[in-house]
């Protein structure tokens, strides 16, 4: 069996992409009220806001290629079993080629039926309109897990994080939870690296191994030294 490479990416990963992030200086929040744009709350009270707000997210990533960082990722696979944690809404990991990657704030290429959340569907092109509608009938809204609500997929991050024999984190303030607490639930004698070119506050309990680096040019000299570290088995 290969060793468990498990990576938590954030907004930083794909900064280089020219997908902005949520926090730095210039950042997505910076320019919009959380509150106004991602929350169910927003959605009730101003749904083309709320529409017209991933549109525009969306053609960004549509737009957007994968860059060095999202690629180094793919070559660990070669000795690895690597599972990507992703609280990255884009698709850069999937197109870069990684195998296996978990969405814990959901995917903006896709809809979900707001009856039915077990009906989900890609998004033609860049835009969902307020008539798009599921099979049921019922209006579609992004498939995005917005602030407040629960995160579906963290009990399945936890269960990945817990069977990581090398955790990575790249590119994310930890700033929100339950995703930034997932470090935590790695064995303890589990080396953590994390890769970010700026400070990262209260980052963890644990000894970690700080690459202070942009994400195109910190993950390839990781990914370059694990590879020549270890062996396959
Ligand atoms: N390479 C790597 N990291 C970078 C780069 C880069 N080129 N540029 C910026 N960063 C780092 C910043 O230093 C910061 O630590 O990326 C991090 C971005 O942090 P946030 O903007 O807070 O993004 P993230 O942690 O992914 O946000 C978490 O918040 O609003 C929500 O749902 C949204 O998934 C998102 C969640």
């Amino acid at each position: 069996m290969s060793r468990r490479i498990v990576v938590l990416t954030g907004a930083g990963i794909s900064a280089e992409s020219g997908i902005r992030t949520f926090r730095d200086s210039g950042g997505l929040w910076e320019e919009h009220d959380v509150t106004e744009v991602a929350t169910y709350e927003a959605w009730k009270k101003n749904p083309e806001l709320v529409l017209r707000f991933y549109n525009e997210r969306r053609k960004q990533v549509i737009e957007a290629q994968p860059n060095e960082g999202h690629k180094a990722l793919v070559r660990l696979e070669s000795k690895f079993d690597v599972q990507i944690i992703t609280q990255n809404v884009d698709d850069l990991h999937e197109r870069a080629g990684s195998k296996n990657i978990l969405h814990l704030h959901g995917e903006i290429r896709k809809a979900r039926s707001t009856y039915n959340p077990a009906l989900i569907y890609e998004i033609e092109g860049w835009e969902l309109t307020a008539t798009d509608r599921c099979e049921e009938g019922s209006r579609l809204r992004p498939h995005i897990v917005w602030f407040g609500e629960e995160v579906p997929e963290i009990e399945n991050a936890a269960a990945l994080a817990a069977t990581a024999d090398i955790f990575i984190i790249i590119g994310t303030s930890l700033n929100v939870y339950p995703a930034a607490g997932l470090v935590n639930y790695a064995p303890q004698a589990c080396p953590v690296f994390l890769i970010d070119p700026n400070e990262v506050g209260g980052t963890t309990v644990r000894n970690t191994i700080i690459i202070r680096e942009p994400a195109s040019k910190g993950v390839p000299i990781l990914v370059d030294k694990l590879l020549s570290a270890y062996t396959s088995k």
